[in-house]
């Protein structure tokens, strides 16, 4: 404190006061304006030197007031973000919150809800495992199945794999308890999402890749062949259904039905793609992931949730808490019951209970508009897939079994492709990055928002010609 300066008010940032009423109806009207324009722009990316020029110093002593921090987010900082939900979002794989889910999002940052554990979170742990509930109903798991919403794909995929290492070591104690552990293996396709071979780095165990076939697909004859070759070793399977480049579903019946012969914890990664099955359009296309040890899917790309979330669900969740459960003497009265705490299925303790935006937005437009929505893009994939067949100079990498559509513009190189995509966003009509396939550079759409149209796609391919 200066000399002679009166001494702060420490209540002053939570107290109620015209204060915090100005700063609550700033960021709620902000809020507002954003979830309901339907304009907002694709926006891109500012250097650094340019936002430190247009940003200035926003954080010293006093506080700028919550007016100008706000002005500078919503003039200078947002627009230096990509609109990820914008329709013309067509790069990785986009966004697409529903409103209700948006806007629910409010209400849990609002809300101070801790949704580690029952006792603190009850009621939001039961509409987020009722969410877990339907899902995993979808999916033709079994009644009991169960997990938690975490982080992302990334984090979800690595805890569930911790839980099935856990269960092989669990296994080989049982079985033959003089054994030592061997070299854990985990089997995938070369083409599974990077977050696997994370995982295994992360956990220390070997990733043991099998070659899909020319399609895209891996199956279970591959699969068998490693399993031959590596034995007891290999703890689990990652099948991934909808790959991240090419939306291409592993043949998981024939993957699934080696359960019959061989002893592992299938695990299916359908961050992206598992939300698909809930449309009639491919559901066939996920025949056996009902015999899944573990499935994940990402609520923040086809289940219209914002970021971030994750769908972490077990077949048998207690092989989910004998793996993650944090034992420590200030949490004995959380884990020393039988009472459901999401904490206890993931890696992670302290958890925002980010199930709420998907529960709110399927609780108010119910099952039937999610089938509809996701089926729109399966269609509008299709369509689009036909009108670049069809183009001269246009060719499909792969046929789209979900909704991403790989292609290549005849003879470009891999500067045609950064030089077109940057022109694109700079000319702020869409997002579409450059990628490559075996060494050959292409691009792709990934469509997940029903309000991208085919004649947005066309407009878009004819900035190619
Ligand atoms: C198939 C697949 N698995 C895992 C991930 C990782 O998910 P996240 O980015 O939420 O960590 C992705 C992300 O695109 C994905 O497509």
């Amino acid at each position: 404190m200066a000399p002679g300066s009166a001494p702060a008010d420490p209540t002053r940032m939570h107290a109620f006061t015209d204060e915090t009423e100005a700063i609550v109806d700033l960021v709620l009207d902000y809020s507002r304006r954003r979830m309901l324009s339907e304009d907002t722009p694709l926006d891109k990316p500012f250097s650094p030197a340019e936002l430190n020029r247009l940003a200035g110093r926003t954080i010293d002593e006093q506080g700028i007031g919550a007016r100008r921090a706000l002005a500078i987010f919503e003039h200078v900082l947002a627009p230096a973000c990509i609109t990820t939900d914008h329709p013309q979002y067509l790069s990785f794989i986009p966004i697409a919150p529903t409103n209700a889910a948006s806007a629910f999002d409010l209400v849990v940052s609002a809300s101070a809800i801790y949704g580690g554990s029952w006792l603190e979170g009850s009621g939001a742990v039961h509409a987020e495992n009722e969410v877990l509930r339907w899902l995993s109903n979808e999916f033709g798991l079994p009644e009991g199945s169960g997990g938690v919403f975490v982080q992302g794909g990334t984090l979800g995929n690595l805890s569930a794999l911790v839980a099935a290492r856990e269960a092989a070591r669990a296994r080989l104690a049982e079985t033959d308890p003089a054994a030592s552990a061997p070299r854990w293996k985990v089997v995938c396709s070369a083409e599974a999402h990077s977050s696997i071979a994370s995982a295994a780095r992360v956990m220390d165990v070997d990733i043991v890749k099998v070659s899909p076939g020319p399609d895209g697909q891996l199956r279970g004859n591959a699969v068998r062949d490693a399993l031959e070759e590596h034995g007891a070793s290999v703890f689990a399977v990652v099948a991934t259904g909808g790959s991240t480049n090419f939306g291409i579903v592993d043949d998981v019946a024939s993957i699934a039905a080696l359960k019959d012969d061989y002893d592992f914890w299938l695990h299916i990664d359908g961050a992206y793609g598992l939300a698909a099955m809930l449309s009639p359009l491919a559901r066939d296309r996920f025949e056996g992931v009902g015999r899944a040890d573990s499935v994940i899917v990402d609520p923040h790309k086809w289940l219209f949730a914002p970021f971030d979330a994750c769908a972490l669900i077990y077949r048998d969740p207690n092989r989910g808490r004998a793996a993650h459960t944090q034992h420590a003497e200030y949490l004995d009265t959380l884990t020393e019951t039988t009472e459901w705490s999401p904490s206890d299925y993931a890696i992670h303790l302290t958890r925002r209970p980010r199930g709420l935006p998907m529960w709110f937005s399927l609780a108010t437009y119910g099952g039937g508009a999610y089938r509809e929505a996701i089926g729109s893009s399966l269609q509008l994939a299709q369509d689009i897939a036909a009108e670049i067949r069809r183009r001269p100079g246009f060719s499909l990498v792969r046929d789209p079994q979900l909704s991403v559509v790989v292609f290549e513009r005849d003879g470009w190189t891999r500067e045609q492709y950064a030089a077109w995509s940057a022109k694109l966003l700079d000319d702020q009509l869409a997002f579409v990055t450059p990628s490559s396939h075996l060494g050959r550079p292409n691009t792709r759409f990934a469509i997940v928002n029903p309000l991208t149209t085919f004649e947005q796609l066309v407009a878009i391919l004819d900035t190619m010609e």
